[in-house]
């Protein structure tokens, strides 16, 4: 992961560059740094932690220059700390990188044998020891950087400046996001468009293989063997008033709260009622195209995998179409069968997760067709796809993913409208009457917001348990996956996710008076069994908190709370139980002191592997 920024012009570098830090702070926060050139000469700051420790170190001890680079990081090599912390200083020349550096050991103990001495334990560090060899042995800048990128295994973004060439900065990409901003003579580098667009909005993203050289309010692109290349420039024209708080204490739960608007946008973009059908343009394939697949194969990690496995029960459930669902880290080593007839759809917020991407290449290199899922329209992901169904969740900064999860949900459910009207699975009255559900659903995810004083409640009473357990069935075990995914990785609480019919082949072992226990119970055709493995968790001294349909006053009566959630019929209820569910993470988290926008080891784009 990790967010670099870089920016060459005639303004005071460093606020420009802790500026676009602070954008991209969701891409990691271990440690943070900034180096500036001024008169030919770098000076280098920082620190551990949050941005705001470097922040403080820049007041007592400033930088100068119009040219400079930075770096906020996401530990993979080395341990968060200052020495960790980029940029990285070789001789003359001072680098920041994203990325992982496979062959770092191989290369580090070269480099050391010619008497390098290295200060951190990072795999980029060599990076900038390559370099300053080249430069050493007489190569311009230009091509020490060519020769070193040409060593390098693995994935990188990075920003150089030497001390050699003063007002030079190069940029190159393989793997992670590098995006350039032009604004007349000034230059700004970043990992990703929140960075850049307070300063322009008229961008250049690189692609693999590809270097910048900026040098005195000038640039110019080539491949890094040198071959030089014109790039297309891009206006880009989304805003970053979504960037701000508006009022809520986090993001977190400002995006919480924005679901019914982000469902209205998505739902607004699609939406034919006459014919019982969506209009998915972006998808790139007619009827008859997608009567020509016989099989789906959904490819995601985290949250967003919970979106594919809750696809799959509604896709093969209303379509008849066998769908397969695959954690990228595993679908791209494991040479997978993927026929002429298989459509894969990699599923993404970010468009950028390196295991993501890195499947949909396996499958793009095999001349298969791709279509993503996806919220970033300008990613990686987005763009080297065949077709793209546009999530419209708006920017979500939080790292925990909530209204971005939502909103994939209810494009699998348009994808399977669209696929099942034109396979005939889907009758034109059956469209209509899933048209008819999801316009509704905006409004029922504001209604069950109003949960959040219970869950509130909930949390304040059980706020000393240490262990969690989610139970569901059918389409709410992946509800339940991602209701204990979103309790871990924002309260720290150590929770898991079961198919309720699963507990007694294992997990119930666990059950006793302190383990809190997650029943959802929708009033569905699952509910009398649902019923009898919360009976059983209840006998057994667990302590039950039950979500049932608004309108059941029986389900829940063994339960210590109950929280009624609104109907919106048997597909879409489930995500109504999954807005109570990131409530419940988010109140145990805030009444336990956690940060909820960025909690610890986490990053928002997980751009390594
Ligand atoms: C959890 C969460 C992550 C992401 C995962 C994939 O709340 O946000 O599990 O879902 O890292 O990210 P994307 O969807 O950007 O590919």
């Amino acid at each position: 992961m990790c967010g670099i920024v870089g920016y060459m012009g005639d303004r005071d570098a460093t606020p420009v560059i802790m500026n676009g830090l602070k954008m991209l702070q969701y891409r990691g926060y271990d440690s943070a740094g900034i180096c500036t050139m001024e008169y030919g000469a770098v000076d280098i700051r920082r620190s551990s932690g949050k941005l705001s420790n470097l922040e403080r170190l820049l007041q007592l001890q400033p930088l100068y220059g119009t040219v400079g680079i930075g770096h906020t990081r996401w530990a993979t090599h080395g341990k968060p700390s200052v020495t960790n912390a980029h940029p990285h200083r070789a001789g003359s020349v001072v680098l920041v990188h994203n990325g992982i550096i496979e062959n770092y050991q191989m290369l580090k103990d070269e480099l050391v044998r010619k008497g390098h001495w290295f200060e951190s334990e990072t795999d980029s560090e060599v990076i900038s020891h390559l370099i300053d060899e080249n430069l050493s042995a007489g190569l311009s800048f230009e091509l020490a950087v060519q020769k070193t990128l040409l060593e390098l295994e693995g994935a990188y973004a990075l920003c150089v400046l030497s001390e050699k060439e003063e007002n030079t900065m190069i940029v190159a990409k393989s793997g992670s996001p590098m995006i350039v901003g032009i604004k007349g003579r000034e230059y700004f580098v970043a990992s990703d468009m929140p960075a850049i667009i307070p300063n322009t909005r008229e961008m250049v993203i690189m692609e693999d293989g590809e270097m910048a050289v900026i040098r005195n309010g000038k640039i110019s692109f080539s491949t890094i063997l040198g071959q030089e290349l014109s790039k297309k420039t891009l206006h880009i024209d989304w805003s970053l008033a979504e960037a701000e708080k508006r009022g809520f204490p986090n993001y977190m739960l400002k995006e919480i709260h924005e679901q019914p608007q982000a469902l209205r946008a998505l739902i607004g973009d699609c939406l034919i009622k006459d014919e019982g059908d969506v209009l998915l343009e972006g998808l790139g394939l007619d009827d008859e195209a997608l009567r020509s697949f016989d099989r789906l194969c959904l490819v995601a990690c985290g949250s967003s995998w919970h979106a594919a496995l809750i696809g799959k029960y509604l896709i093969e459930e209303q379509c008849r179409i066998p769908v397969d669902v695959e954690i990228a880290s595993e679908f791209r080593y494991r040479n997978p069968i993927i026929s002429e007839t298989t459509l894969v759809i990699p599923i993404s917020q970010s468009g950028e997760t390196a295991d993501t991407l890195a499947a949909l290449r396996e499958v793009k290199g095999r001349n298969r067709r791709v279509v993503s899922i996806c919220n970033v329209i300008d990613s990686s992901i987005a763009r080297e796809s065949d077709g793209i169904i546009h999530t419209h969740a708006g920017l979500e900064i939080g790292v925990a993913s909530t209204k971005a999860f939502t909103n994939q949900v209810v494009a699998l459910y348009l994808l399977a409208i669209r696929l099942g009207r034109a396979t005939g699975t889907i009758s034109r009255n059956r469209g209509l009457e899933m048209i008819a559900d999801l316009t509704e659903l905006p409004d029922l995810v504001e209604k069950t917001l109003k949960l959040d004083f219970n869950a509130e409640e909930i949390a304040c009473e059980h706020l000393t348990a240490c262990d969690a357990i989610y139970l569901g069935r059918g389409i709410c075990y992946p509800v339940a996956l991602e209701g204990a995914l979103k309790l871990k990785e924002i309260s720290y609480v150590h929770a898991d996710g079961y198919p309720a019919g699963e507990m007694k082949h294992g997990p119930i072992a666990l059950i006793d008076r302190d383990m809190l226990v997650f029943v959802l119970a929708p009033r569905d055709r699952h509910l009398a069994k649902v019923r009898s493995n919360m009976e059983e968790v209840v006998t057994r001294g667990g302590r039950v908190i039950a979500l049932c349909s608004e309108g059941d006053e029986e389900t829940g009566k063994k339960a210590e709370f109950t929280l009624s959630i609104p109907w919106a019929g048997e597909t879409l209820s489930p995500l109504l139980f999954n807005v109570a569910l990131q409530l419940l993470a988010y109140n145990f988290a805030i009444l336990k002191g956690k940060d909820v926008d960025q909690p610890r080891n986490l990053a928002k784009s997980v751009t390594v592997e």
